[in-house]
């Protein structure tokens, strides 16, 4: 059991975004937006609303759009001012109040480990919540706060997992578990990052959220390139959970991962059809247009 209160959360988005060039040639994958707001938004309010107050992006060389989009617009909010225009006023100036978030950036892009060792002098000896930046997770579903419980009752390093068909295994992390006592909740006993399907232990793939120890950055400097010439946090991972130190939370909500361009489209829509303002014309639009598919 452990009595220290996670209030900071590491967001890596320095990835060079190559699965979505040329848009990410000037402009990091975090700001693309899902309907009006860049997936960053969701993730930074998605922090907020576990209670994480403390945030530490870890940014890459175009993170001009990243630190503008959570400062304060004065320019645009004096123009909605003498509008009027009150409802956009408060949308603006909500995304620079939804927490105290800090800025540093990881050089080269040596994988997600890297990105996540460039938080070492900020988080201390604290533990952390790590979110991936282009990984969104539906407002409307629980994760981190579970994931949080989960670290205090096993004063462990806690991982998310999600079902995935075993022909996408070879996209992510896969997770040999056993049971615990809590519903939900499983003891991670071996992790293999991107692995065949043959050579997966199951079909329980790593997603992108993490509670993390602060011991794991002394793995991370002892963790060699792995796939791809990059330090993976996997890598790591798996070395910890060799030593039985990782549970897993199981999801089986509503995720989207904005970084890949199907689904990246299909997470646009998902999240469309159940807004307020669009989400009835645009489901009555979409059934038109399937019929004549
Ligand atoms: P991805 O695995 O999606 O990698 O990163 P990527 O390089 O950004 O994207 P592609 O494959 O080239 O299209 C998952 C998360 O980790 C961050 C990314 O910004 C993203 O939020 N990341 C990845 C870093 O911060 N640094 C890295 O070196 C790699």
């Amino acid at each position: 059991m452990s009595n220290q209160r996670v209030n900071k959360a590491v967001i890596p988005a320095a990835g060079l975004g190559t699965r979505f060039l040329p848009a990410t040639k000037a402009m990091p994958k975090e700001m693309l937006p899902i309907v009006d707001k860049p997936v960053i938004q969701y993730v930074v309010e998605e922090a907020a609303r576990a209670g994480l107050a403390d945030l530490l992006m870890i940014t890459g060389r175009n993170k001009n759009a990243l630190e503008n989009h959570f400062d304060k617009a004065t320019e645009i909010e004096s123009a909605l001012q003498l509008k009027g225009d009150v409802g956009r006023l408060s949308q603006v100036a909500f995304s620079n109040s939804l927490a105290n978030i800090h800025y540093t950036r990881q050089g080269d892009p040596k994988g997600l480990g890297h990105a996540v060792l460039r938080a070492k002098a900020h988080v201390a000896e604290q533990s952390f919540a790590v979110l991936l930046g282009d990984d969104m997770i539906d407002a409307r579903d629980q994760l981190l706060p579970q994931m949080l419980d989960a670290h205090q009752k096993y004063d462990a390093h806690v991982v998310a997992l999600m079902e995935v068909p075993m022909e996408s295994i070879h996209l992510y992390g896969s997770a040999a578990v056993e049971k615990t006592e809590d519903e939900g909740v499983v003891r991670v006993k071996a992790l293999v990052e991107k692995p065949t399907a043959d050579q997966a232990p199951s079909n329980l793939a790593v997603i992108g959220r993490y509670v993390l120890k602060s011991r794991i950055f002394e793995t991370l400097e002892n963790t060699p390139a792995g796939r791809g010439d990059e330090i993976q946090l996997t890598d790591a991972l798996a070395h910890e959970a060799a030593a039985d130190k990782v549970f897993g939370v199981v999801f089986s909500g509503r995720r989207y991962d904005t970084g890949d361009k199907l689904d990246y489209l299909k997470s646009t829509i998902q999240v469309a059809v159940d807004r307020e303002d669009i989400g009835d014309e645009l489901r009555e639009w979409l059934k038109g247009f399937s019929q004549n598919l």
